[in-house]
């Protein structure tokens, strides 16, 4: 009763607290708007639409359109309006600007009679669109016609604008290739969410994805050399000289071109990553005259094979470009030249991450550097690298960012920061006066576990959608002007298809959409997680592959001092109910509630969980090993050790 009663109260705190912003009804939008006022009644789509764009929102109402025309509506875009013209929804572009909605913030009005985008820019008309197709039925989404369904938006009256500018969202194409045309889905999904970048990260030691003219090998060589293997990634057997090298692919100078555009239309950009010095094998299998290290024509594209020991990180090849190797800046003089070329976004990414340096340490060359710039430590030489790289960089007429490892041995003076260890190096760097984007691995890392070890593919690390969604960009104590904005990154040693790539990325690229563009004072746990679920509907007619991770509980267990275990299940979802059984069967929600921690019965080998909503299972059945909790009883904290 008790409990019932403090249901209750939260239930009617959080109606109160969000009766403007609820995620009520059909009004269920991620990232959650600035504003919502609901209105009574809905505006009935007509089978023939018009929508009217007044003069750069044009591209917007054809994108539009073709979403529509494909659910099933005949659909007309007009310029100008006549008399006989009835007018389903405008998108209009202020004369003179609502300084609020800034270059990316859009008001939209639905009334029993109309629709009405207004922005200052064609990107803010493109948002309320967005926004629009998110209070639209989720059939919207379907890749088919549909017929079915009576096409109603909720009345509303929304106002809404980002809190940052770069609301990123890293795709590795290196470890795992995804075709131009899989690309083109990512964008059309990141795009749905209001992300305004995807960052590129284009070479690895696993392959060299960009054609870069000037240096054929790097894709003759580099590029489709990869043994194809399954299993975990870091622990395959080396490539035999008899295994086939034909995985991978590159995307051509007219590839890129394509995506770019193709994104532009989406209003994101694509920023390039070119990792170097570290993460640079690919690089010197092409050309292994630019390694310090004798021996670097035979090395090969890595398949998956353990190549480096951590921590560290120490390799056990030398995958870098060696800063004291003249050869190697014309090399980039020509990489970066072409590269800027290609991508109109002002920021090149020139990584910095994990470079190990075991390699260098042994080197005369470096040695003799060194003595010659009185450098002191081995971060100083990455520094020093760094620095001609930035110059290279903005000879170019590009600005340089880099992971927060460029901030050892001192940064580059116009070079920007990802902080990605934390958000430690990001404090550093915006106190030092740079620019700073926040990508912690604590918060945004796509590629790590969503849920309980026991259930999902194995990565060493786990991030759970809660954890994901309490994302704070600006760290206290840092001035806010320095924090361009958030992304999370999608790594791919372990996503080796695009439906896993989904699945890793969804939802928990909504929390970080959410996280980089909404006011934090609307964000909301048990909010977003119900506007989560109402977007699962809209994944599943986009047929784009998502996790349920959040419905499953994780695993604490403990141990006492007469070795019984004390297993607690923890939801992340409120208003779930977990069932269990020990006896090896399938429980169900007729099965023992879960109410309290749990000990194993003395000879059980399963415990088996599932959660359900009311009647209807939402989580997955879950076998958990009892041998498996008893291992992670042993290590401290009980939890499990990834
Ligand atoms: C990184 O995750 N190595 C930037």
């Amino acid at each position: 009763m008790k409990k019932l009663c403090l249901l209750f109260v939260s239930v009617t705190f959080f109606a109160n607290a969000f009766s403007q912003q609820a995620a009520v009804g059909e009004i269920a939008i991620i990232p959650q708007p600035v504003k919502i006022t609901k209105g009574t009644g809905y505006y009935t789509l007509p089978a023939n639409i018009t929508i009217w764009a007044g003069g750069a929102a044009a591209p917007v109402a054809t994108a539009l359109a073709n979403r529509l025309t494909s659910a099933s509506y005949k659909v007309r875009t007009i310029a100008t309006i006549n008399k006989i013209d009835k007018v389903a929804i405008h998108l209009q572009l202020n004369q003179t600007a609502d300084n609020a909605l800034g270059n990316e913030g859009y008001h939209l009005t639905v009334t029993p009679t109309t629709i009405t985008i207004t922005a200052n820019q064609a990107a803010g008309a493109f948002y309320g669109v967005q926004t629009l197709l998110q209070l639209m039925p989720s059939e919207v989404e379907s890749k088919s016609k549909v017929t079915s369904v009576t096409w109603k938006v909720p009345c509303v009256d929304i106002t809404d604008y980002p809190r940052f500018a770069w609301r990123g969202l890293m795709l590795d194409v290196s470890r795992h290739f995804f075709t131009k045309e899989q690309v083109k889905d990512f964008i059309d999904q990141m795009a749905k969410y209001k992300y305004n970048l995807l960052h590129f990260h284009l070479t690895d030691d696993e392959g060299w994805r960009i054609e870069i003219k000037s240096l054929p090998r790097l894709t003759s060589d580099a590029a489709t050399k990869r043994v194809h293997k399954e299993g975990y990634f870091g622990t395959f057997s080396a490539p035999t000289p008899d295994e086939p090298r034909t995985e991978g692919g590159f995307y051509t100078q007219e590839d890129i071109k394509e995506l770019v555009q193709y994104a532009k239309d989406r209003f994101v950009d694509i920023m390039p990553e070119i990792d170097i010095p570290g993460h640079s094998l690919a690089a010197v299998v092409a050309y292994p005259e630019l390694s310090g290290t004798p021996g670097a024509e035979n090395y090969h594209i890595i398949s998956g094979e353990p190549f480096m020991d951590w921590p560290g990180p120490k390799g056990r090849l030398d995958n870098t470009l060696s800063p004291a190797n003249e050869k190697v800046y014309p090399f980039l003089d020509k990489v970066f030249g072409e590269v800027a070329q290609m991508f109109p976004f002002p920021y090149i990414h020139i990584g910095g991450d994990e470079c190990a340096k075991n390699y260098w340490e042994k080197n005369d060359q470096i040695k003799a550097l060194m003595q010659k710039e009185g450098l002191k430590t081995q971060e100083e030489v990455q520094s020093y690298f760094e620095k001609r790289v930035e110059k290279i960089v903005e000879s170019k007429g590009k600005k340089v960012i880099g992971w927060d490892e460029i901030l050892e041995g001192g940064l580059a003076p116009g070079a920007a920061v990802m902080s990605w260890r934390g958000i430690k190096g990001g404090i550093e760097a915006a106190k030092q006066g740079h620019e700073v984007v926040m990508s912690p691995t604590t918060f945004a890392y796509l590629d790590y576990m969503q849920g309980d070890p026991i259930i999902e593919p194995h990565v060493y690390a786990t991030l759970l959608l809660k954890k994901a969604y309490s994302f704070e960009p600006v760290p206290d104590g840092v001035d806010p002007k320095y924090i361009k904005g958030g992304q999370a990154n999608m790594w791919t040693e372990q996503a080796f298809n695009v439906r896993h790539l989904q699945y890793m990325v969804w939802p928990r690229a909504l929390a970080t959409a959410e996280c980089v563009w909404s006011q934090k004072e609307n964000k909301n746990w048990d909010n977003f997680a119900a506007r989560v679920e109402k977007q699962f509907g809209r994944f599943d007619e986009a047929e784009v592959k998502y996790a349920r991770s959040m419905f499953d509980p994780t695993f604490t267990v403990a141990k006492d001092a007469a070795g019984k275990l004390s297993v607690t299940l923890t939801n992340e979802v409120n208003g779930l109910d977990t069932y269990y059984s020990f006896d090896n069967s399938f429980p169900d929600n007729f099965y023992p509630k879960y109410t309290q921690p749990l000990t194993p019965p003395k000879d059980a080998v399963m415990l088996k969980v599932v959660t359900y909503r009311g009647k209807q299972q939402v989580g997955r059945m879950i076998a958990m090993p009892i041998a498996e909790l008893k291992r992670r009883s042993e290590k401290k904290g009980g939890e499990d050790d990834e």
